[in-house]
């Protein structure tokens, strides 16, 4: 799917997001798995990761980042009428952990539902709230995307521990008099789901299946590599703007060497391409939410700006938006 944003001008108005406070060093690491510091960081840049608590669940972590959003936005949350939470580790099947929010949160009046497109849902379920705004049908949304992706690891397993991490971001979704959202270019490819996959966590029956995640890296690889530059070039010229033009690119957080390779392609310089994958792993759903909270921390979010986001994940799923930054200037 893709096409360049002809509705209402829709944004951005505020954003927030939280990670655990457990960090685990490439170090700590070592206790669970035959693996090295220098091993991770060359292969991905990664240093250290948080993990949630035993008794932390998803919506633990997403709450104090729907909050901060809400806060910065300025609205209160009895007003907001849909909530999406993307991720592949809801606190259960049902009731949803979007339902579980919207009642921590009191939104008495939201439509709530969790949307599953592995670490592409954030890039699915912000393209789903602009239609819905667009369209006037909602008229303020709290997209959320986090996962506590430490649940569902094998902790036995060195190629998949230590590339993740738990975390989550959100998102007050609004029209504005003008800027904000562009467009969305948003795939899956069914027939590479194998290469990333949780088999026994559905209703398909495998034997001794232990609901864990196994994934065949080399494949996954040559996926984000190609996906995370043919995706950006698509939105890119389907919205009649050139690489140039991009002010701030956030990649997914999955790989240093997939977005090294990704911007290399691209033809983006480093300076306009937020990292934060040293501090935090892959943390799915989180990702590009949290790389945003960390941009506009570092003074890096300016209203006007053109951002350039990109995911891709298990599905095997990707997608991308254009934007320009408006945070803070609802309609
Ligand atoms: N520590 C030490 N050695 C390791 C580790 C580890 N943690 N993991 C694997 N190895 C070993 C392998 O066993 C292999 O050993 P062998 O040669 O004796 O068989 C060797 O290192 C090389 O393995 P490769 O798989 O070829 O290593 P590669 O350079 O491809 O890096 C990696 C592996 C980091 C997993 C890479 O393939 C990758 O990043 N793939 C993409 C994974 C990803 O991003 N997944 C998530 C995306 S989707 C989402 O976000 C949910």
């Amino acid at each position: 799917m893709i096409g360049s944003a002809n509705g209402a001008c829709v944004s951005i108005t505020g954003l927030g997001a939280h990670v655990p406070e457990r960090v685990y060093t490439n170090a700590d690491l070592e206790q669970f798995v035959d693996t090295t510091d220098a091993w991770i960081v060359e292969r991905t840049g990664i240093r250290e990761r948080r993990f949630a608590e035993k008794e932390q669940a998803l919506t633990d972590i997403a709450l104090p980042a729907a909050q901060a959003a809400l806060r910065r936005a300025g609205v209160e949350a009895k007003d907001v009428d849909l909530i999406i939470c993307a991720t592949v580790t809801p606190d259960m099947m049902f009731p949803t952990s979007s339902a579980l929010l919207a009642d921590s949160l009191r939104m008495p009046d939201a439509a709530a539902y969790d949307l599953l497109a592995g670490c592409t849902g954030f890039m699915y379920a912000i393209a789903q709230a602009y239609g819905m705004l667009a369209s006037g049908l909602s008229k303020r949304a709290l997209v959320v995307g986090g996962d506590v992706l430490s649940k569902i690891l094998d902790w036995s397993d060195r190629s998949t521990l230590v590339l993740f991490g738990d975390g989550a971001g959100a998102v007050v979704m609004e029209r504005v008099d003008e800027g904000g959202f562009l467009g969305f270019e948003l795939g899956a490819d069914g027939g590479g789901g194998d290469n990333l996959w949780l088999p026994g966590s559905g209703s398909r029956h495998f034997e001794d299946a232990d609901k864990l995640v196994k994934m065949n890296g080399r494949e996954v690889f040559k996926f984000a590599t190609r996906v995370m530059v043919s995706s950006a070039e698509k939105i890119l010229h389907e919205c009649g703007r050139t690489v140039d033009e991009v002010d701030v690119y956030v990649p997914h957080q999955a790989n240093k060497r997939i977005i090294d390779h990704a911007a290399g392609k691209l033809g983006i310089p480093e300076e306009k391409i937020v990292v934060n994958v040293d501090r935090y792993g892959n943390t799915s759903s989180g990702s590009i939410p949290l790389a945003l909270a960390d941009a506009r921390a570092d003074g890096r979010l300016r209203p006007g700006e053109l951002v350039l986001m990109t995911g891709m994940g298990a599905g095997l799923t990707w997608g991308s938006a254009l934007i320009e930054w408006t945070e803070g200037k609802a309609a």
